[in-house]
């Protein structure tokens, strides 16, 4: 597979900020060898590890570099989130490291998975969307105004209702 196909997806698909560029490698991978059966409790584990793990861990240069949970899958939320608590203002050779280092963090992660899918035959996810996302889903998934998805709700509105 060439691995030139997935550049597109960094910087949040050619630096726009959308789903972080280590996500959709992964998971093209995961469904490159499952069928849709068994990739979709995988896929959602993935993204509700990357929304509530201590990025990054994997840190090879030795550089002590701050971690931050994002409580999103997205690149710019991810990004701003980590250089706010770094202290940075602007792009840095720590900010490049960071974000290579959430990639190994997240393809360290997707191998374990596929090992224990390999090793039990099964797979059970330890990782859940936030718990706001029930709350706001019990009205929102049923009634108008109708919202769609699993990210947390809070990150962007706030609670619109307080
Ligand atoms: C008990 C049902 C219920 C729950 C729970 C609920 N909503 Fe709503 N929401 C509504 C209804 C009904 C409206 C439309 C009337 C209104 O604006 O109050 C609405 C309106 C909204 C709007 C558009 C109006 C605005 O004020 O911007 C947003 C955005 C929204 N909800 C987000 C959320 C989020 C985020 C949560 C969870 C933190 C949530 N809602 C939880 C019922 C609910
Ligand atoms: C990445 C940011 C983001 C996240 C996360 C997000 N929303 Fe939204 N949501 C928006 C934007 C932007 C709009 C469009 C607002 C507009 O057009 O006024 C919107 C629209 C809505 C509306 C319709 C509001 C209206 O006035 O009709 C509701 C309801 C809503 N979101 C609920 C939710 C719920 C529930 C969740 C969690 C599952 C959620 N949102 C997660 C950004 C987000």
């Amino acid at each position: 597979m060439p691995l030139e196909i997935f550049l597109p997806f960094r910087g949040g698909i050619y630096d726009r900020g959308s789903i972080c560029g280590a996500l959709p490698p992964a998971i093209i991978t995961l469904a490159l060898v499952t069928d849709t059966e068994t990739n979709r409790p995988l896929i959602e584990e993935l993204m509700a590890l990357y929304s509530t793990f201590q990025f990054p861990e994997y840190q090879p240069a030795g550089m002590d570099l701050p971690t931050t949970v994002a409580n999103s899958t997205l690149c710019h939320v991810s990004l701003t989130r980590w250089m706010n608590s770094a202290g940075f203002k602007r792009k840095t050779p720590e900010r490049s490291e960071r974000c290579a280092g959430v990639v190994a963090d997240v393809c360290k992660y997707t191998v374990k998975m596929l090992n224990k899918l390999a090793d039990q035959g099964a797979f059970a996810a330890s990782h859940a969307p936030a718990a706001i996302v029930g709350d706001c889903m019990t009205c929102h998934q049923e009634e108008a105004p109708y919202a769609h998805g699993k990210e947390s709700c809070i990150v962007c509105h706030g609670d619109p209702h307080n």
